[in-house]
């Protein structure tokens, strides 16, 4: 049986290449391993949490669509769609909150972190805090329950979602029958989480990031905002804490990587370890942002694009979802719906 992979990117920004290195990469690996079914989505209705522009999230979710297909997402090992257009998703999100202990909830981090931020400001503990983000993952859990996902390659900080997904199936299995698969995440180690331009986690939620596609100029003044010390050229700088080498051995050959390692090691200028890693990075983007341009300069293609996706989505999510209203008991007028959209 095919190992069946799942992944979501929120649509609250353009793509980064945080994103890329860390999601959208071994994500097109995957949809050319054909032992690897692969499910894709953005996640539009989780950057409602986050993100109160309608422009942005809608726009979000266009440009997210174009970056996996302008950098090769191979369709036919992989399903893409917008996770608003699977509204089963969403159904199947309430029938598990009435599964979910709150207790688990109350140790999700994402929580955890506002309520911290609220202690710390002298604010009411639940400041701010709406229940979207309270039960986020509990919308996660429907997301990959609801394709019988057992891998899901995602980044550290979305291990314990995974983990809280896996113990909202087996508490719904235990209670109603073996419904669901009890998804894992999987982490590539070989990944790192790059860092943004403040030497934090490159993020949307913290305006730093490089954005996938900016246009060469842009990204060359991008690059060049990078935070480095204040170390001048011919000092020996260390690799291992540089922004800009990391990101640099993430879109490098190993040796390229050996190389740049040995110039930080000699001395080379930020200014030139800059100049170099626009260099590799512009070469590597250079054919896949044209086709991105184009993509996104006909939106009615990318709506049908993610349509049809969303028809072959469907195609799992609507028997899933009648197999579980049966066994929560849910049932006569189930039928008639299942019937008609079927
Ligand atoms: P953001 O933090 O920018 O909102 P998302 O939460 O939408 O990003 O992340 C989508 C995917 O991209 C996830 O699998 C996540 O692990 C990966 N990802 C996000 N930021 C980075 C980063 N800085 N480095 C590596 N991977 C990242
Ligand atoms: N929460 C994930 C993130 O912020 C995005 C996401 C939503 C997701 N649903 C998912 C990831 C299901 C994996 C599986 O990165």
């Amino acid at each position: 049986m095919k190992e069946i992979l799942l992944t979501g990117i929120t649509s609250t920004g353009d793509p980064h290449i945080g994103n890329y290195a860390g999601a959208i990469r071994p994500g097109i690996e995957a949809s050319n391993d054909n032992s690897k079914q692969s499910f894709f989505f953005v996640a539009d209705l989780h950057a409602l949490i986050k993100c109160q522009s309608p422009e942005m999230v809608y726009a979000s979710s266009l440009s997210i669509t174009c970056a996996w297909l302008a950098l090769g997402l191979n369709q036919n090992n992989a399903i893409f769609y917008r996770q608003s257009d699977v509204p089963e998703i969403s159904e199947l999100s309430w029938i598990l909150n009435c599964v979910t202990a709150k207790g688990l909830m109350n140790r999700a981090h994402a929580y955890k972190a506002a309520v911290d931020h609220n202690t710390l400001n002298n604010h009411d503990p639940d400041y701010a805090v709406t229940m979207g983000l309270y039960s986020y993952p509990v919308l996660m859990a429907a997301d990959i329950l609801i394709m019988k996902a057992n891998k899901v390659p995602v980044g550290k900080d979305q291990i314990q979602h995974v983990e809280m997904a896996r113990d909202i199936a087996a508490r719904f299995n235990h209670m109603y029958g073996e419904l669901f698969v009890l998804p894992e995440a999987s982490i590539n180690e070989n990944t790192p989480i790059l860092n943004g331009l403040d030497g934090r986690k490159m993020s949307k939620s913290y305006n730093n990031t490089i954005p996938l596609f900016l246009e060469e100029k842009a990204l060359k003044k991008a690059i060049n905002k990078i935070k480095t010390n204040l170390q001048e050229p011919g000092e020996p700088k260390d690799p291992d804490t540089s922004t800009i080498f990391q990101i640099f051995q993430t879109f490098a050959s190993e040796q390229q990587t050996r190389d740049m390692r040995d110039q930080f090691l000699n001395g080379i200028g930020w200014g030139d370890a800059k100049k170099a890693l626009f260099e590799l990075v512009n070469n590597t983007l250079k054919e896949p942002r044209e086709k991105y341009n184009e993509l996104l300069s006909n939106p009615s293609d990318i709506e049908d694009f993610l349509y049809e996706g969303s028809v072959k989505a469907r195609e799992i999510t609507i028997p899933l979802l009648h197999e579980v209203k049966q066994a929560i008991g849910i049932r006569k007028s189930v039928n008639k719906i299942v019937n008609a959209t079927v």
